[in-house]
This record gives C-alpha cells, sequence and structure tokens, in this order.
C-alpha cells in the first residue's frame, strides 16, 4: 500500500538496506516554510486548521524527503480537550492558567468524547494523508500521561517540574485519578488517530527521566504500558523516554515495536539493555546539527554503524532546535538516503 514502507519495515524488525530516518519536530520553526505559516496563524490555529497542520506537516517532507511524516499537532490538545484550559504564549511557551494543584481541581477534568472535541486532529490526518498520497507512512503521536500530568500542574514549562512532582509525592491518589484520566483519553484519542489513518504512533515521555527510577515505574511507566497494551494490536508503537535509559530494559519487554532513545545513552548501551532484539531509534545530539555538514554525515554514518542498519530508525535524540541551518538538517537527512551497508 504505501510506496515507500521502510519505517514501517524497520519498525517490524525486517532487513532494510538502510535504515528510515525521520527527525523529532521536523514540522517547526527551523523551516523558513513554516515560519511564513507561523507568521499568519497563532499556535492553536494552525494544529485546528486542517489545512494548516497538513501543510505544515508535509513541508519537511517536501524539502527533504524524510520516510516518514508526523503529524503537526500538539501533545497538550489533551489536556485542552479535557477541560483544562492552555494557552500557547509567544517566548514563554505552554500556559496553564488553572492549573492542577488538589482533589477539587481535579473534579473539573473530564474524559472527553474524542470526535467532539478533537475531531479536527482526525480531519487534520485524513487531509495529511491525501497530500502524502501513500508515498510514506504518517506518525500520530501523544505526550506520556506523565508529561502531560507535569503541564497539568506546574501550569508551564519547567527546569524541574518540582510542583509536579509535589503533587505526586504529597498527593499520590489524587496523582493517580489525573494519570488514569489523562490515560484513558490518550488510548482513545490514539485509537481514533489509527481509525482517521496514522500508520504508526509516538508516546513522547519528555519528562520522564525527571523522576527515579522507582518514581518512574510508578508514576510514569505504568501508565505508557496500559497504552501499548491497549494500541500494540491496532498499530505500531514507539515509546520515547528522553532520559530514561534507567528504563530500557523494563521497556523491551512492553510489546513496543520500537523504542526512542536520547543521546546521553550510547548506541551499544541501548542495545545491551534492550537485549538486542527491539527496534531502537535515535539518538543523534540535537545540538550536533550545529557541527558542519560534512562533519554531521561523518557522524551519522558512525552512528549507523554502532547501531546497525537493521531494527533501527535514524533520528535526533530529542526535538530539531529552531535555530539549527536548513543545509545541516539535510546533511543529517542526506546521510541516511546515501547509506551503503559496508
Ligand atoms: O514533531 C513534529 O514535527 C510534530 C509537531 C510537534 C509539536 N509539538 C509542534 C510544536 C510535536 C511532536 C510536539 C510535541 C510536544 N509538545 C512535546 C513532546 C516532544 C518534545 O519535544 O519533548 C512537548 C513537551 C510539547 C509541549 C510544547 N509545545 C512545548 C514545550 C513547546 C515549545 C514552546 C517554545 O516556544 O519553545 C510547544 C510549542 C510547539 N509545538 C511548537 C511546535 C512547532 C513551537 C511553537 C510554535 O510553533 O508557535
Amino acid at each position: 500500500m504505501i510506496k515507500n514502507d521502510l519505517f514501517l519495515r524497520a519498525l517490524k524488525g525486517e532487513t532494510v538496506d538502510r535504515p528510515p530516518v525521520w527527525m523529532m519536530r521536523q514540522a517547526g520553526r527551523y523551516l523558513p516554510e513554516f515560519m511564513e505559516i507561523k507568521a499568519k496563524y497563532d499556535f492553536f490555529t494552525r494544529c485546528q486548521t486542517p489545512e494548516l497542520a497538513s501543510e505544515i506537516t508535509v513541508q519537511p517532507i517536501r524539502r527533504y524527503g524524510m520516510d516518514a511524516a508526523i503529524l503537526f499537532s500538539d501533545i497538550l490538545v489533551i489536556p485542552q480537550a479535557m477541560n483544562i484550559e492552555v494557552e500557547m504564549k509567544p517566548g514563554l511557551g505552554p500556559w496553564l492558567p488553572s492549573p492542577i494543584r488538589n482533589p477539587k481541581d481535579l473534579d473539573r477534568v473530564i474524559v472527553p468524547d474524542i470526535q467532539d472535541t478533537l475531531g479536527y486532529v482526525m480531519d487534520a490526518i485524513k487531509m495529511t494523508k491525501e497530500k502524502l498520497n501513500d508515498e510514506i507512512p504518517l506518525i500520530g503521536f501523544a505526550g506520556s500521561p506523565w508529561t502531560i500530568l507535569c503541564y497539568c500542574v506546574q501550569g508551564q514549562g519547567s527546569k524541574n517540574f518540582d510542583k509536579a512532582k509535589e503533587f505526586c509525592f504529597t498527593q499520590p491518589l489524587a496523582a493517580h485519578e489525573l494519570l488514569q484520566k489523562i490515560t484513558d483519553t490518550t488510548i482513545a484519542y490514539l485509537k481514533e488517530k489509527v481509525k482517521a489513518g496514522v500508520n504508526a504512533v509516538q508516546v513522547f515521555d519528555s519528562w520522564g527521566g525527571m523522576l527515579s527510577p522507582t518514581d518512574y515505574q510508578e508514576f510514569s511507566w505504568k501508565y505508557i504500558q496500559q497504552i501499548i497494551d491497549a494500541l500494540k494490536n491496532e498499530t505500531e508503537v514507539i515509546a520515547f523516554g528522553k532520559g530514561c535509559w534507567f528504563a530500557l530494559d523494563t521497556m523491551a519487554k512492553s510489546g513496543a515495536s520500537a523504542l526512542g532513545v536520547d543521546w546521553t545513552c550510547s548506541a551499544r548501551n541501548a542495545r545491551y539493555l534492550t537485549g538486542g532484539n527491539i527496534t531502537l531509534q535515535g539518538n543523534f545530539d540535537p545540538t550536533r546539527l550545529f557541527s558542519p555538514p560534512k562533519e554531521i554525515k561523518k557522524m551519522v554514518i558512525q552512528m549507523i554503524n554502532v547501531f546497525g542498519k537493521d531494527k533501527y530508525i535514524v533520528n535526533l535524540g530529542h526535538g530539531i532546535l529552531p535555530n539549527i541551518p536548513i543545509e545541516n538538517a539535510g546533511a543529517f537527512i542526506e546521510a541516511v538516503k546515501e547509506y551503503k551497508a559496508e
């Protein structure tokens, strides 16, 4: 069905001539064509207008020809749908004016009907699928329940998410109730995305690494596992935990098709911790894209040689930075597409 199915084959662990490549946050601010749309429409208008979201999704594909597209949207549309107000403030980022801090705040948090609240995402998926014309697969995504809780409680981005952690450690019952509501919403949301046409889903646990290994199991992993259990028979699931190398052994037994790795974990260690059998995705330091293109290409080839060309998806270890030169991002993609196994 899909003409370039390298990405799906790598997720299934099949042998390939070269690994597939895409970049986290590839639909974003390093692209001049994205900045043109950003100048005209505010953030949630871009997310909520299928014409805009689908156009932004295919922009990086047109420019570079990655092996997968990821739908332009945000993890914070989930709290919005759950009746928690979310704004995107220029210069500050996510801003939640009424954060969840106690059991009473929880009363207003709902598990919504997905079509009623997030139908626009499904429309954007359908429109994107038409534009992609079955050339490459489309990835859908959601934040992990823990990462969503971080924003719902902290109310904004943070260096340590101290208020979110304090909430979990002083009011664990309320924390687990919120995490379960987010999990139930996320499962229903991802199932709708699959019905609308995405070919794989990625769960972003961007702030999992803020937790100790023990707390990670209790407040984050338990809920990601529920999501994997609910989705694994319907689509390919990728679990990405930033700073979560300590949990890779558990993650490898989860039923996920692939695991994301950040750049603080070496390829060898990631293979060792996961038992060598599961597809891994990552882990180029996003800041390394400032190196000259020639050096980027060398490093990418080295990275592929250590991960191995099979059961591997080339990606960054986290999202691309807004100030990366477009030709450097191009060198990253090109190096993979030119890759020849030794
Ligand atoms: O990967 C892609 O190309 C798809 C688009 C995507 C966005 N957000 C668009 C976006 C994805 C996958 C996300 C996920 C997301 N959003 C995460 C998890 C992934 C990660 O990087 O850890 C998180 C933690 C968020 C929350 C969020 N949304 C933050 C921290 C910010 C940045 C705030 C800032 O100003 O730096 C956003 C806004 C956002 N989401 C932007 C984009 C392109 C930039 C702002 C804009 O376009 O106006």
